[in-house]
């Protein structure tokens, strides 16, 4: 017994048998010291072994009979199994089958890619965020945590806080053409969260996907856990070639589109092709899932309206994340259901996580109603354009009309087309240079038909972007 340690001194000794039953020291059936000998042997009072003991034969390490005293249980598993190995060779010394699901082994292994980790000129997926308005957010976060209630503890409505709903449907309604009523809502915890339940609810195994080609990786992941047949669609500058995809796979379950900012190679999807997809949709009795990821930054024109808007046929699930228009880590975002969908999509969310997260909820909902979040928009728009102008420019410098720069009407992110150059090899030098780039040719599910990179500009500076232009150019000249 250490009096010093932190550990209470139940604490010590509940380990100490712990620790001997599971390696052997102690075996089946072995009689253990009354409380009282060892209180005596130990010198300390009888209180921390009388708890221990009580946890000991509560957890079925110990077992006691009258007349026979307190023994180390009988019914323990195998030692071996009992046995808790630690480290890194841990998993070595097992033994026995440890099935898991197929389908979990359908995803490839985590990639360290070097391009992923780090902060700074042209990360893809950043935003400004040393441009949030702090103050203000503190002083909801503030405000709520100073009124959280018994009420506040239980669980949430599963659909998602009434009052973050509502201001989200006039949002959506005014600023994307939207159709919508708070009831076809549901908040999530991001874009993925709702790939994934939409994913649930729409796709069996074996069901075809359109997905664009190139198209948003992480989505691809889902489709391919849940068993379903992802088919590369080509893009083209007028966004997902529907007719391409109804020679390749004209029965195919759901097509997943990005109309506004098609990811990554930046298109706007046009009038005739959304018409095309929606009409297809209706034909083959199809859904489409628009992913409407970065839509409330548009430099050249009004925001387009949403293809949701279009649709007459309440064919499409509308995908909408604040990952991008405030900050990812607040993993908070929503979909737009066809009212005839809301139950089923409910009950899958009850049973995946029963119910979205309510704090955040509260201080977004806070948010959006008292101005903040429109204020927010506007300033970042005119940052976000100086800034894209300013790659825009530092691009042509460097690199003349040579190269092909793609997407920059929209969002946080260009992509730069170049030829003759391994775009991930360029990449993994760049980023012991403090450049982020994200390979252009990571985005195909098949062969790369371009190589380049998708440069993010949202959290590059005005003043940062000639110099890591210049690098760029120097590592691709290499
Ligand atoms: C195409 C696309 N969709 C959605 C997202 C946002 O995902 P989430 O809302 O899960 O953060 C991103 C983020 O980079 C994206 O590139």
């Amino acid at each position: 017994m250490d009096r010093n340690a932190p550990a209470a001194l139940y604490q010590q000794i509940y380990d100490g048998y712990r620790k001997a039953i599971v390696d052997g020291s102690l075996h089946a059936g072995q009689r253990v010291p009354s409380t009282r000998m060892l209180a005596s042997e130990l010198r300390i009072s009888r209180i921390p072994i009388l708890e221990a003991y009580a946890q000991l034969l509560a957890e079925g390490y110990f077992e006691s009979r009258v007349g026979a005293g307190t023994v180390v249980s009988h019914s323990l598993p195998d030692q071996a199994a009992v046995s808790e190995p630690r480290g890194p060779r841990a998993t070595k010394t097992r033994s026995g089958p440890r099935p898991i699901a197929k389908r979990s082994e359908s995803l490839p292994p985590v990639e360290n890619l070097p391009w992923r980790r780090g902060w700074g000129p042209f990360g893809v997926s950043q935003v400004a965020f040393e441009q949030f308005p702090f103050q203000i957010w503190n002083s909801l976060v503030t405000r709520h945590c100073r009124s959280i209630r018994a009420k506040s503890l239980d669980y949430g409505n599963p659909m998602g806080s009434r009052g973050l709903r509502e201001a989200i449907t006039t949002y959506v309604r005014t600023a994307r053409g939207v159709r919508c009523e708070p009831e076809q809502i549901m908040i999530v915890s991001g874009s993925q969260q709702a790939l994934e339940l939409t994913t649930r609810v729409l796709l069996d195994p074996g069901s075809s996907v359109w997905m664009e080609e190139p198209g948003y990786r992480l989505a691809r992941g889902v489709f391919t856990f849940h068993g379903a047949q992802v088919v590369p669609i080509p893009v083209d500058y007028e966004g997902l070639n529907v007719a391409a995809g109804i020679k390749v796979c004209p029965n195919a379950r759901a097509a997943l589109v990005t109309p506004s900012h098609q990811y990554p190679l930046g298109a706007t999807m046009s009038a005739s092709r959304r018409l095309q997809l929606l009409d297809w949709a209706e034909s083959s009795g199809s859904w489409v899932i628009e992913d409407d990821y970065d839509s409330e930054f548009r430099y050249e024109s009004m925001p387009i309206a949403s293809l949701q808007g279009l649709d007459r046929n309440a064919r499409v699930i509308y995908i909408g994340t604040f990952s991008k228009v405030l900050f990812p880590s607040l993993r908070l975002g929503y979909i737009v259901l066809p009212a005839d969908l809301v139950e089923r999509f409910l009950v899958v969310r009850l049973a995946m996580d029963i119910s979205p997260p309510t704090f955040g909820q509260a201080v977004l909902a806070d948010f959006i109603c008292e101005g903040h979040f429109s204020r927010h928009i506007r300033r970042m728009r005119l940052l976000y354009g100086e800034r894209r102008s300013a790659l825009m420019e530092s691009l042509r410098k460097e690199f003349g009309f040579a190269v092909d720069v793609t997407g920059g009407q929209a969002g946080m992110h260009l992509s730069l087309t170049l030829k003759g150059v391994d775009d991930r090899d360029i990449a993994k030098r760049a980023a012991h240079d403090n450049l982020w780039l994200v390979p252009l040719s990571s985005s195909y599910v098949g062969k790369p038909l371009r190589q380049g990179f998708i440069l993010g500009f949202g959290s590059t500076s005005r003043e940062e972007i000639p110099a890591a232009v210049g690098k760029l150019h120097s590592l691709v000249a290499i």
